[in-house]
């Protein structure tokens, strides 16, 4: 192991060529350079800009745009981007016997690997092409009856939401959406589900951390409340795993969906799903899939044919991911939120509607201007500065809650940018 001065000796040494061609050492490199920070405390680590550069550079991204909206679907590492391009040129030889025969069956070591860093049982993960697709089969495979009740906020993705609100239609159930402020007080969260209860609640479905202000929601407590009373609970994990450590385990949720092309930074087009173990016979697959595989947590996987590249190179999605560590990526990911939300907030018209509180935030944070549409904030960040970020608006226009740019930071992300960032918002404030 590298002690961390000659990490750095040789980073300095080696500073541009060894980076620029980022090599099958790849992931040596990262880890070697992790290994030189073990025993530093993890806000030591979140600013230490050598160890975060070794990170970037594990990145090919186009640097004339500050992309602070890593919070919708994210680059690929390098390696992971190779293995990704390396799998289908294999399964391109011959589908029938490469991709089917030699590719395919590797789901199960990356099932293997998503449960053990997750800390649930592999015969409870399915591995889907998004979070919108781990929802819908919990959220369409449910057998409800007309009357239940679905319990929800008017804050949750609206994607999930249609699909609720096409099972009103079809199934005659009822949709409920409570309403709170933000930032939220946890306590006041939990008390705003549990008045919202009714004798015919059947489902709690709720966000792990809300896409629009960033906030992580109590999901033990929610969870713990909604089992007391024999309530279904669906999280909304879009934007949670990858993203800030936790373990399924945490909470004793029945359904879990999560993105992997967001945080865990795996390719496009993949997702993960957590189904207690009690509810996977109970649940309809989207895609019926044989009888004899009713209690199987694979019948959730039958979609017909697919690229197994996708799915296998999440492998060295969680590689990458661990050489980094969870943890030192949340905390650096706090950080350089920390880094923008601590200047602006100085400045009088700024508005920011995600907490401070590291427990209860991480890389997601919404910030308003006063007297400043979000749109406008976005396009004339653009167009000054070419940093891309997204408008958000909660309510409806004439009783609007809160609006914003939501502002999401990733690994790749350089203080340099963020300041570029945090200037062009002063002028805006200022203006
Ligand atoms: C809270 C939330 N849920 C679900 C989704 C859907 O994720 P995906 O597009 O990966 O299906 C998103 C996407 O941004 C989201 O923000």
């Amino acid at each position: 192991m590298w002690t961390r001065r000659q990490f750095l000796n040789r980073t300095s040494a080696a500073a541009g060529a060894a980076f620029a061609t980022y090599n099958p050492e790849a992931l040596n490199r990262l880890r070697e350079a992790g290994e030189a920070q073990s025993g530093r405390s993890l806000a030591d680590v979140a600013r230490d800009e050598d160890f975060w550069r070794v990170v970037q550079e594990g990145f090919t991204l186009d640097r004339t745009i500050v992309n602070l909206n890593n919070g919708g679907v994210c680059p690929s590492p390098r390696v992971v981007h190779e293995a990704l391009k390396r799998y289908l040129d294999i399964s391109n030889q011959l589908p029938a016997y490469h991709m089917w025969r030699i590719l395919e069956p590797n789901i199960e070591s990356v099932r293997r690997d998503l449960a053990h860093d997750i800390g649930a049982d592999p015969e409870t993960i399915a591995i889907t092409r998004n979070a919108s697709e781990s929802l819908q089969i919990a959220q369409l495979g449910i057998n409800l009856r007309p009357g239940d009740e679905i319990l929800t906020t008017n804050q949750d993705y609206g994607r999930m939401m249609n699909t609720w609100e096409q099972r009103v239609l079809r199934d005659e159930v009822k949709l409920t959406k409570i309403k709170f402020p933000v930032p939220p007080v946890q306590s006041d969260l939990v008390q705003r589900f549990e008045a919202a209860i009714t004798p015919a609640t059947k489902v709690i479905h709720f966000m792990h951390i809300s896409n629009l202000s960033g906030h992580i929601f109590p999901a033990k407590e929610i969870c713990d409340l909604a089992r007391k009373r024999g309530i279904i609970t669906v999280v909304d994990g879009a934007h949670a795993y990858g993203h800030f450590p936790f373990k399924i385990t945490d909470f004793d949720c029945d359904y879990y969906g999560s993105s992997l092309h967001k945080w865990l930074l795996a390719p496009v087009g993949t997702g993960l799903l957590y189904v207690r173990p009690d509810r996977i016979e109970k649940t309809w697959a989207l895609q019926p899939a044989a009888a004899s595989q009713s209690k199987n947590i694979r019948k959730f996987e039958e979609i017909g044919t697919h690229p197994a590249a996708n799915h296998n190179a999440i492998a060295e999605a969680l590689m990458f991911h661990r050489g980094i560590g969870g943890e030192r990526k949340a905390a650096r990911l706090r950080y350089l939120k920390a880094r923008w939300a601590t200047e602006l907030t100085k400045l009088d018209r700024i508005e920011l509607h995600t907490g401070m509180d590291p427990a209860h935030s991480c890389a997601i944070g919404t910030v308003g201007i006063k007297g400043i549409p979000p749109n406008d904030i976005a396009a004339k960040l653009w167009d000054d500065q070419k940093i891309l970020v997204t408008g958000i608006a909660v309510g409806e226009p004439q009783s609007l809650e809160y609006s914003g740019i939501r502002v999401t930071p990733n690994v790749y992300t350089t203080v340099d940018e963020v300041d570029v960032f945090i200037e062009a918002m002063t002028k805006l404030a200022k203006s």
